[in-house]
């Protein structure tokens, strides 16, 4: 049964959980994302019965996974293996070598002062406390480009961690995160090679796939009936057309969630949405073709940027069914969002509008 308190919490509301959309939420399902974790497990898996894992680069765009995945897998190992440590480290938080070899030093059990003793002598530790345990840190680098981007030559703990096993005789994974795409080339080229073993590029989330993962979160995070599949569309839209970024996708939602409690609706709706997301900037896509350009030019002269799909048929005096593949496209692409509505005289027709 859900706790009393926090049902009281939510009474008068249609979250049931809004921390399901809040950013540390560390989901059980990661929708589209299953190849990838997959990956990452294979390439650490070998720690885990006493053998030699894999170094991973794994690079994309925002709000691609890359995070999210990374954790999922180093749960997952933890819970299954007591030969492999994963240690997480964000490294803009821990930017220096020291750091993060204390970091590490501190979950294989030993507390350092924090200042006062070398990097040596850190080392000299984990290369201790790892052959007495036998046990193989598999240290997750997330943000991992903020050692390169420092003056100090931060980056050489990379070459501390990939050559310990030529230097120390001991094993350590490296899963390394970054936005850039240029960080491999900036390493030396004897910590690429280690390091860049395996890579793995993340692609933005279509709105299709944004769908899908907001469908999972909102069904933890609202209740039952005040889910409403447009404005979860226009949600996932919105992330797509920013990028293919679910941070953002859920960002909305839940905004669009707290305006519907705001404005005491019952449930969520397009319009909450749109109100939320008024204020985001907007940003270049690639060209749109002719007519694709002429129906958002179309909805453009609309005061609140939308039409219904017959008003855009008749505007554009094309033919019904390839104008409807357009608008597909569109919508598909994150440009428009698409709502059902029931018109009194003809019933059901769709109205699209434009995500600014
Ligand atoms: N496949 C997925 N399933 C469920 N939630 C996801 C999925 N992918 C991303 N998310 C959610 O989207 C948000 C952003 O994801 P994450 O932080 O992992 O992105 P990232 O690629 O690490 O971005 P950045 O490059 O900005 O660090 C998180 O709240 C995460 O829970
Ligand atoms: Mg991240």
């Amino acid at each position: 049964m859900a706790n009393l308190f926090r049902s009281l919490e939510n009474e008068g509301s249609i979250f049931k959980d809004e921390r399901a959309l809040l950013p540390e939420f560390l989901p059980d399902v990661l929708p589209h994302r299953e190849k990838e974790t997959k990956e990452i497990a294979l390439c650490v898996k070998p720690a885990a019965s006493g053998k030699k894992p894999e170094n991973i680069v794994i690079t994309g765009p925002p709000g691609t996974g890359k995070t999210t995945c990374a954790k999922f897998v180093r749960n997952e190992l933890s819970g299954y293996s007591k030969h492999a440590l994963p240690v997480y480290i964000n490294c803009w938080e821990f930017n220096s070598r020291h750091s993060i070899l204390s970091k590490l030093a501190e979950k294989l059990g030993h507390f350092l002062p924090r200042r006062g003793i070398s990097v040596d002598e850190i080392l000299e530790r984990i290369v201790e406390a790892c052959t007495k345990e036998k046990i193989i840190p598999i240290l997750v680098l997330d943000e991992v480009d903020s050692l390169t981007a420092t003056v100090r030559n931060e980056e050489n703990v990379l070459y501390d961690l990939v050559r310990a096993n030529e230097v120390f005789s001991i094993n350590i994974g490296v899963i390394a995160l970054t936005n850039s795409r240029e960080f491999s080339s900036k390493l030396d080229s004897r910590v690429r090679s280690s390091l860049c073993q395996r890579s793995l590029e993340f692609n933005p989330y279509t709105p299709q796939q944004l769908k899908d993962i907001l469908r999972e979160r909102a069904k933890l995070a609202f209740i039952l009936s005040a889910i409403d599949e447009d404005a979860i569309a226009l949600c996932a839209a919105i992330g797509a057309k920013r990028g293919g970024d679910a941070r953002i996708a859920i960002s909305v939602l839940w905004r669009a969630g707290k305006e519907a409690d705001k404005k005491g609706a019952k449930k969520l709706s397009v319009e909450h949405v749109k109100s939320v997301s008024a204020g985001l900037k907007t940003k270049n896509y690639e060209r749109l073709g002719e007519i694709e350009e002429k129906i958002v030019d179309f909805l453009r002269t609309k005061k609140d940027g939308s039409a219904m799909s017959g008003e855009i048929y008749e505007a554009l005096n094309g033919s019904e069914r390839s104008l409807r593949n357009y608008l597909n496209k569109l919508e598909e692409t994150g440009y428009l969002s698409g709502e059902d509505v029931n018109l009194p005289t003809r019933g059901k027709s769709r109205k699209f509008s434009l995500v600014e």
